[in-house]
């Protein structure tokens, strides 16, 4: 595991894009795993700026999460964040980039058909992430196991409470989520984890204390290869 100590967002930011784009260069039809959230708004930002640099025409991305009951209209939706935060600014074709489907009814076959798509793209290259407040990353929350697939969550009251500030009307946000499960993430040949200073404590916990399902994020400590960047408090 490497961890890369920075002042601020902004260092944060442009060395997160650093790497993202460094992974398009040197696989140009790679698979990149996205999150959404406050965390990578800056990394995006940067990787946008650069828009002329790399190319991402042969990119695919599958993305961490996406509310239930949210469909690609809805602002609040995460097809609309990555939209309005990335995909827009990008040659990327919007053909190659993926989300769990948040609208289907059978929720089951949602899943089931996010894990196969996964598979079929061979695998992620490089997954980027976030950390929640209680440790999750995607939307896998505090268990009493590690969820290996994709599946849907009933969200923690932490994590709506943190993510409520997004939504123009907080009592409009779903409760419930499709995320992907661990095992992509586990599998994906590199991870970049981002963490703002407000998350020290919980990021200290999930790399040095014990490996739980409590601690969703402390499993990362079995990967192979992890590049953490956080902000110093
Ligand atoms: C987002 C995601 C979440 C966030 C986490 C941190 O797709 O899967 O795990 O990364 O909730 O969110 P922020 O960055 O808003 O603090």
């Amino acid at each position: 595991m490497r961890v890369l100590t920075v002042q601020n967002n902004e260092e944060m930011a442009q060395k997160a894009a650093d790497i993202l784009l460094a992974q398009v260069i040197l696989k140009p039809d790679c698979v990149l795993g996205l999150a959404t959230g406050s965390t990578p708004l800056g990394a995006y930002r940067s990787m946008a700026a650069r828009n002329k640099e790399v190319s991402f025409a042969q990119v695919k991305t599958v993305n961490l999460d996406e509310y239930c009951g949210l469909d690609a209209t809805s602002p609040d939706s995460y097809v609309s964040y990555m939209r309005e935060n990335l995909f827009s600014h990008i040659d990327i074709d919007i053909a190659n980039t993926y989300l769990p489907d948040g609208m289907q009814e059978d929720v089951s076959a949602a899943c089931n058909a996010y894990t196969a798509l996964i598979a079929r793209l061979g695998g992620i290259d490089l997954q980027l992430l976030g950390i929640g407040h209680n440790g999750h990353i995607g939307f896998n929350e505090p268990d009493t196991v590690f969820q290996m697939d994709t599946h849907c969550v009933t969200l923690s009251k932490s994590t709506l409470d943190a993510n409520a500030v997004h939504f123009a009307r907080p009592a409009d946000m779903p409760k419930k989520a499709i995320t992907m499960g661990m095992r992509p993430i586990m599998q994906a040949e590199r991870v970049l984890l981002l963490a703002g200073k407000e998350k020290q404590s919980i990021l200290q916990e999930a790399l040095y204390g014990p490996v739980t399902p409590q601690v969703p994020a402390s499993i990362l400590q079995l990967h192979k290869h992890v590049i953490v960047i956080y902000v110093a408090a």
